[in-house]
């Protein structure tokens, strides 16, 4: 549904994207993680047409972006960093025009702003006008306005932002039904958000990806044994140096019973030898495990580690 390939953007002589090529397919909701000026709202701008790449092509819905603005416009709903506001239109009658705007019949408006309205909850303050509206509404109203054509691919730019936490997670319980049927990709540099409501994640970094994987399979490769944790009954000196001399071990440190084994990438056998050295030094293995590793720690690894290939 999406295909991106070598794209590369640059502003003057600051490349904000930088070859990127990655795939979504139909129904997938992915999420683009990075730190700020990472490049995310450049790729979603780019993907939906707002702006033209120095090189590289952009597919959406089998269309090549920059030469099919029309067909794109329909098939895509953009919520951009920054959401379009009219401060002088109330709700309905902006999201009517949007509806227009991207090629809803006259006849079925009504039926899409209804729905898009009952979405995202802005019943209550359709006929407002935007400009008098809180933040987080006029947050809604971009959700709205990105949903009412009901199109097939969503390109969400921080859709949380600025909600309260009932919103938010209206938001996200919403973004989750919109799989299967839509293709989503958003942006965030929160991790909670993604693992609450996309499959896969894409880590990007300096206008670069740095990890493109399930969230589950990115915790356990990360995961993969760079720290172990053991428990013993009976810590030593000589059982720590021991284990500090397994190869493979990378450091080893210890507090009370608790010693905490850093190893190489992973190896079933440096395990083995560890607890082995472990229990031939008589220390009493009671607990040997992964340390895990929380999401933060990982997106911190993949985008702070220069270098770092996972
Ligand atoms: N219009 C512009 N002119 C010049 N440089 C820009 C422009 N827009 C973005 N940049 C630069 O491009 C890089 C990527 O910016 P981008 O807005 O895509 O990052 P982002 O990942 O969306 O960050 P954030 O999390 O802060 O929204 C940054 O270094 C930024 O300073
Ligand atoms: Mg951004």
């Amino acid at each position: 549904m999406i295909q991106v390939s070598h794209l590369t953007k640059s502003y003057g002589h600051r490349t904000a994207v930088n070859d990127l090529s990655f795939e979504v397919q139909k129904g997938e909701v992915v999420g683009f993680l990075g730190p700020n000026g990472a490049g995310k709202s450049t790729t979603m701008k780019i993907l939906t047409g707002f702006m033209p790449a120095t090189s590289g092509s952009a597919k959406v819905a089998g269309f090549e972006v920059f030469e099919n603005p029309i067909e794109v416009k329909r098939n895509i709903g953009f919520l951009p960093e920054t959401p379009p506001v009219y401060p002088d239109m109330a709700v309905d009658e902006y999201l009517g025009f949007a509806a227009g705007l991207h090629g809803v019949p006259k006849r079925s408006i009504k039926a899409a702003v209804d729905g898009a309205l009952e979405k995202t909850s802005l019943g209550d303050v359709r006929s407002r006008l935007i400009g008098n509206l809180s933040k987080g509404y006029r947050q809604r109203v971009g959700l709205a306005q990105a949903l009412v054509h009901n199109p097939q691919v969503l390109i969400l730019d921080e859709p949380t932002v600025g909600l309260d936490p009932k919103q938010i997670i209206e938001i996200r319980e919403l973004i989750k039904g919109l799989a299967g049927d839509h293709t989503v990709i958003l942006s965030s540099h929160i991790l909670p958000e993604v693992t609450a409501t996309c499959q896969r994640i894409i880590v990007i970094n300096k206008g670069q990806i740095v990890a493109e994987d399930t969230i589950e399979r990115l915790t356990t490769r990360i995961n993969k044994g760079l720290i172990y944790s053991m428990t013993v009954k009976n810590p030593s000196a000589s059982g720590i140096d021991a284990v500090r001399k397994v190869p493979g071990v990378k450091s080893v440190s210890a507090v009370g019973p608790k010693l905490v084994v850093e190893i190489n990438p992973i190896s079933g056998e440096t395990r083995d030898l560890i607890v082995a050295a472990a229990v031939h030094e008589s220390m009493g293995v009671l607990e040997f495990s992964a340390e895990r590793v929380s999401l933060e720690e990982i997106f911190l690894q993949l985008t702070t580690v220069e270098d770092h290939q996972v």
